[in-house]
């Protein structure tokens, strides 16, 4: 383990991932200087950051990451050895509706991101955190390897595709020493009430009908989110520049399945799930194939599906207030959403 002092600029760090990331770094490398990144969209709350941010080695920067200034001043006022770069716009609903904004943020600010730490020119590592949803869907069978091809479906996952490839150029082209990862579907503390799991819980908490897309036997692979922070401090600490590594928990799970656990687990009745109309390009199959990672990083998920679905809901069941600020449908008319 690398004890060394290191400064990380984590981008999103205000979102759902981003800010699980910025505290699990900090209670585990307290000797660590963080600057955090984020845009503060919808998605992003510094109060999920509450209890660092009196911290010394801590700073949250207000901006956006296609914002050249904004940026360039990050790598002149710090001596940033490492990005991780969470920051997106990630709901597909969104990105049916208002697709500009998702090629302006993941696409251009990953680029803008990418141009400024090169030429920072002194970067240990950039952890350029993607998505399973790149490589598009499969069928009954199969997992997503990180040689699969990538064919994303929605504007989302198309736009995570551009960052990725625009960022495995920078390794190619300017040697920057890019590592991405693509993961699974998350869950856990601090998502946003629009994704699947938090939608069911905080409408089943309230006594709301539930909502699930099409005939609800779209299958994810489910990781808790803290395993997602866990995998990215083995690629930040040990990944090799230009390299891929896939992420997941191997849990597949219909929504469905998802949908009946968690109501069991609250007392709710099935007669409040609702049926409704599919997304559409909904991608059937996501599953992860996570060897590599294991294999040559030595990483292993620790929090069990079920473990982890009671540790969300407690969650959320303890944290009402905070979800009850937040919407939880974007887009009329369509499911409270799945996730990206
Ligand atoms: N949630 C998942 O299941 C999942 C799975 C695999 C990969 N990912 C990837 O992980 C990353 C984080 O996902 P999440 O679910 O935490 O997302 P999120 O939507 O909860 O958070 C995104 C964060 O980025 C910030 N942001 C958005 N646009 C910005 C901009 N232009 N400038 C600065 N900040 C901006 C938001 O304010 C927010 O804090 C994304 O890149 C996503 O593609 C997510």
């Amino acid at each position: 383990m690398n004890t060394a002092r290191r400064t990380l600029l984590v981008t999103g760090g205000a979102g759902f991932i981003g800010s699980n990331f910025v505290l699990y770094w900090l209670s585990r490398y307290p000797q660590d200087r963080v600057i955090n990144l984020d845009g503060l969209t919808y998605a992003g709350n510094p109060e999920n950051l509450a209890e660092v941010e009196h911290l010394p080695n801590y700073r949250f920067v207000h901006g956006n990451i296609t914002d050249t200034e904004t940026v360039r001043r990050i790598f002149t006022e710090e001596a940033v050895s490492h990005v991780v770069h969470f920051a997106a716009e990630s709901h597909v609903d969104r990105s049916i509706l208002q697709p500009d904004a998702f090629v302006r943020t993941n696409v251009l600010g990953t680029q803008c991101l990418l141009e400024e730490a090169r030429r920072q020119g002194n970067l240990t590592k950039f952890v350029h955190v993607s998505t399973d949803e790149v490589y598009g869907t499969l069928g009954e069978a199969g997992l997503f390897t990180e040689a699969t091809q990538l064919s994303p479906n929605s504007p989302y996952s198309a736009s995570k595709a551009g960052s990725d490839l625009i960022a495995r150029a920078y390794y190619e082209t300017y040697g920057l020493p890019v590592v991405i990862t693509r993961c699974s579907n998350n869950y856990g503390p601090y998502q946003y009430p629009e994704k699947l799991i938090p939608t069911i819980i905080t409408r089943a908490l309230q006594d709301q009908p539930v909502p699930v897309y099409g005939d609800g036997l779209h299958v994810r692979d489910w990781l808790y989110v803290e395993d997602h922070c866990s995998a990215i401090d083995c690629v930040l600490n040990n990944g090799n520049p230009g390299q891929v590594y896939n992420v997941g928990g191997g849990n597949e799970r219909t929504n469905l399945d998802i949908v009946k656990q968690l109501l069991a687990e609250l007392g709710k009745p099935e007669s409040s799930i609702r049926y409704v109309t599919d997304r559409p390009g909904h991608d059937r199959r996501y599953a992860i194939d996570a060897s590599k990672l294991r294999r040559e990083l030595g990483w292993q998920p620790q929090c069990m599906l079920d473990q982890g679905l009671k540790r969300t809901l407690d969650w959320y069941a303890a944290h009402t207030k905070w979800w009850l600020k937040r919407a939880a449908v974007p887009a009329e008319g369509r499911n409270g959403g799945e996730r990206p």
